[in-house]
């Protein structure tokens, strides 16, 4: 059997989200077939620096010490989030923090985090889902866009470009296939490059399901980041074998044409990914396999989703001999 990483290496990197645990109890899977790592939390702020000035760097260290060990790639996850980021960045004793006081905050909780994770790293997301999903505000409400204002993002991009020069430094959303939200995320992003922003790529999320979004819409999305000309990852890839409108909670294990369709549209993607290999450089698993990953209780609780390319042995699906 070839691996995932032997079947792309022309191509692009093949990573996975992981952790601690992961790396304990799947380890063999993980070293074998992926040479990229990306921490699925624990560089996140709430876990780089849960209070203010108190940097947290075991948990976080572990997994670049198994990527060194093991002669893999880092994909850093991420700097700036509204989620799993400490209330202390935006707050100044029981009052709200002045931009200035929050701007400072920013630009020491990313020096500190790229002084240490730059060596091993080929990328960062710098924001993450920094884009509203509903109506037409580009901008989604967050404590950064309430506290330091629009032009956030521009510092975030370019405290991180001062403290690490040579990493390559992304912008990070989901559902950036949907008509609505690529649209915006571009316009974003075209500002950004025009203003002179030292942004390098673009990262697709890409958390799909059985049917949505159709190919044509996730081509379409390529081709506009593209355009830009900037590179692109995908950052958290996974394939639900539910449509995400089917609240069924009923399944305990997938049915087989859920995993015939579920193949094929992987087969699909890894395709389309192939053709756009001259900009894409490397592809993400949001985990290695059914045994775990965030989707088995989430959006629907109490089901899970078998999202990945093993199964809950770490055994491989059709999904991974259709593309490898
Ligand atoms: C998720 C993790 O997988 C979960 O363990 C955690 O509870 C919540 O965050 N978009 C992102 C990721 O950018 O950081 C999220 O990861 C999944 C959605």
């Amino acid at each position: 059997l070839i691996t995932l990483k032997e079947a792309y290496k022309d191509y692009f990197k093949i990573g996975v989200a992981v952790n601690p645990d992961t790396l304990k109890n799947d380890g063999e899977l993980i070293r074998t077939q992926f040479n990229s790592l990306t921490a699925e939390n624990l560089m996140k702020p709430e876990e780089l620096q849960p209070e203010e000035g108190r940097f947290t760097f075991e948990g976080a260290d572990q997994i670049v010490q198994f990527a060194k060990e093991n002669g893999m790639a880092m994909r850093g996850h991420t700097l700036l989030w509204h989620n799993q980021t400490p209330d202390w960045f935006f707050k100044d004793g029981d009052k709200t923090a002045s931009r200035e006081l929050a701007l400072e905050r920013m630009k020491t909780h990313i020096d500190t985090v790229l002084e240490r994770y730059t060596d091993g790293f080929y990328a960062w997301d710098v924001v993450n889902e920094v884009i509203e999903d509903k109506g037409t505000d580009i901008l989604r409400q967050s404590q950064w866009l309430e506290v330091v204002g629009e032009d956030f993002i521009e510092k975030a991009f370019q405290f991180a470009r001062e403290a690490s020069p040579e990493m390559g430094l992304f912008i990070n959303d989901y559902n950036e296939s949907h008509p609505e939200k690529r649209d915006k995320y571009y316009t974003l992003i075209k500002q950004l490059v025009d203003k002179g922003t030292p942004i390098d790529g673009v990262g697709l999320q890409a958390h799909w399901g059985l049917e949505d979004p159709s190919l044509d819409n996730i081509r379409a999305a390529i081709e506009k980041y593209a355009s830009l000309g900037l590179t692109l990852q995908v950052t958290e890839m996974d394939v639900s074998v539910f449509n995400y409108d089917d609240r069924r909670t009923d399944l305990t294990e997938p049915t087989s044409e859920m995993l015939e369709k579920q193949a094929e549209r992987y087969d699909a993607f890894f395709k389309l990914f192939r053709e756009y290999s001259e900009h894409i450089d490397s592809v993400t698993l949001w985990a290695a396999s059914d045994r775990y990953n965030w989707l088995n209780d989430f959006p629907v609780r109490g089901r899970k989703n078998w999202p990945m390319l093993f199964d809950e042995n770490n055994q491989p699906k059709e999904s991974f001999n259709r593309i490898t």
